[in-house]
């Protein structure tokens, strides 16, 4: 995934175009059966439940998502300081970012077309308010430099992968509580680090972050009313997901090191700060985490992300040789991320007290 400065994004049309890209590493747009979302029953947590709708119904961000007067102003200044690599690498991070906050918002909004459910309708409805709000907050940074993403478009074109209900709680939760534990850690960066917030978008990061934790929380929820979601042989999907979340974000950080680099962070530093986050956040739902300390997964992850160097220059290399190694490179990265999977794991109980306060 890396490219060279050159291929910066020049319209628009390159920023649709890597939205709608479908590689192991990008935000991809799901679909899932409905009638068994429908099915969902909240009653073993019903307590829990009402609580988190209320606070949704109270909307604490609801004029969070708009911008200042000198906010304009204020990119312009900034982004005259800007070098290629990182105008390029920001530039990606904000369609990567876009692509999956709408990919929830689209997700989110079909189930609530689909279900009759009042409790699983409600909590679709607000949370697709959200993400919509999310995307187009990002879109209009876009548009600042001539790359907005038309969204509706996008929906249309965009490929849709299919998700069993449980697979789409699993993927969900783990990628909303990734997401507040990355906005935070920058944020708590910059708040030590003023001088490094290369764009005001980062100023909106701490309200902002709050609205994914409070969308973890209701998977969390919706898991912890099916306890068989939680135990027996789907322990292994739980560890799937998670090593498959971990090592995505990984290798995508990784080859893009210039943005956390811009933000004063080391990349790894800064990804094994957001999994130590994520990994006690998610004690409050899954009997099992990864030991992302333990050496082995460490240089395990290292070596995905050379691995996927090495898949980027062979496909750059092209031809019947830069084939093979692609494909050599793709069992390489099949076989680690099974040694990966077959590292032992962290075993907990699940607490009495499901729910889980955002203080990072
Ligand atoms: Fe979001
Ligand atoms: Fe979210």
């Amino acid at each position: 995934m890396s490219h060279s400065a050159e291929q910066t994004l020049q319209s628009p049309e390159d920023a649709a175009r890597l939205a709608k890209a479908e590689t192991v590493l990008t935000p991809r747009f799901y679909t899932t059966d409905y009638a068994a979302m429908d099915r969902l029953d909240v009653s073993p947590i019903r307590a829990e439940w009402d609580a988190m709708l209320a606070e949704y119904e109270g909307d604490n961000n609801h004029d969070h998502f708009q911008r200042t007067p000198e906010f304009a102003a204020e990119v312009a200044a900034l982004s005259a300081q800007w070098s290629p690599q990182l105008r390029r690498d920001f530039q990606e991070f904000l369609v990567s970012s876009l692509t999956s906050e709408y990919s929830g918002c689209v997700l989110y909004n079909e189930i609530q077309k689909h279900v009759s459910n009042p409790d699983i309708k409600a909590l679709m409805r607000y949370m697709t308010r959200d993400e919509s709000r999310h995307a187009n907050f990002i879109n209009q940074s876009l548009k600042d430099f001539g790359l907005g993403v038309d969204l509706v478009n996008l929906k249309r074109s965009k490929a849709y992968t299919y998700f069993k209900p449980k697979y789409i709680f699993y993927a969900t939760y783990l990628s909303e509580k990734i997401g507040y534990a990355r906005y935070i850690t920058i944020y708590r960066q910059l708040e030590r680090h003023p001088e490094l917030r290369f764009h005001p978008i980062f100023r909106w990061f701490e309200r902002w972050c709050n609205d994914e934790f409070r969308h973890g929380e209701s998977f969390a929820l919706i898991m912890r009313a099916q306890p068989g979601l939680l135990s027996g042989a789907n322990k292994l999907w739980i560890r799937f997901f998670l090593l498959a979340v971990y090592a995505t974000m990984y290798v995508r950080d990784h080859t893009r090191p210039w943005l956390s680099e811009a933000l004063g962070m080391d990349p790894s530093d800064y990804d094994y700060k957001v999994f130590d986050i994520t990994t006690e956040i998610s004690r409050q739902v899954f009997p099992l985490s990864l030991d992302t300390d333990h050496p082995a997964f460490r240089a395990g992850m290292d070596r995905l992300c050379s691995i996927s160097a090495a898949a980027e220059r062979a496909k750059q290399r092209g031809g019947l040789v830069g084939r093979l190694q692609q494909g050599l490179c793709a069992a390489r990265a099949a076989l680690c991320f099974g040694r990966l999977y077959l590292l032992p794991t962290l075993k907990h109980e699940l607490p009495r007290e499901m729910r889980v306060a955002p203080s990072w």
